[in-house]
């Protein structure tokens, strides 16, 4: 089956779009906790964009798994559960501090990985022949 070239660069746009909002959301938990308090808010409304569009991720690696041989499927995967674990994690912060302070090295954990997504969709071989039109 032939993958289409506009959705391998979906692909690598939300996974890079994912990577900076996580770091949006690590600024925003610095100006939340010393500066603004109300930023809570839109750190929360980010988590739900984040889990959103890591949906959009999933469902992208899955219609493109031909060009990374399920590699992206499999990482797209863990981002979402990691991402819906954070979620949980962060609200659990409320009440729980052991859950705020696993929800901080989970993030760091999810910029890492969200990263190494977006660089190696973008370096891909395969990827790049598709979008020459070549493959
Ligand atoms: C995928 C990324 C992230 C998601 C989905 C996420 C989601 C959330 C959610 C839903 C809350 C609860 C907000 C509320 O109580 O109204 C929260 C709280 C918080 N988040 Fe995040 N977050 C993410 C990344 C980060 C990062 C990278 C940091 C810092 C490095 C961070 C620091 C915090 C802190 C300090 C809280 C407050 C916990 C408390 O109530 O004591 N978050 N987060």
């Amino acid at each position: 089956m032939d993958t289409d070239p506009r959705l391998i660069r979906g692909f690598q746009l939300v996974a890079g779009l994912i990577a900076l909002l996580i770091l949006v959301q690590a600024t925003l938990a610095g100006q939340f906790t010393y500066k603004e308090p109300d930023l809570k808010n839109v750190h929360e409304i980010m988590g739900n964009v984040l889990f959103m569009l890591a949906i959009v991720q999933l469902a992208l690696a899955w219609l493109t798994r031909d060009a990374w041989r399920y590699r992206m499927v499999i990482w797209s995967a863990l981002v979402l559960l990691l991402i819906v674990a954070q979620i949980g994690l962060g609200y659990g912060g409320r009440e729980n501090l052991d859950s705020a302070a696993i929800h901080i090295p989970v993030g760091v954990f999810l910029f890492a990985l969200s990263s190494i997504i977006a660089m190696l969709s973008a370096i891909d071989e395969r990827a790049k022949t598709i979008l020459r039109g070549t493959g």
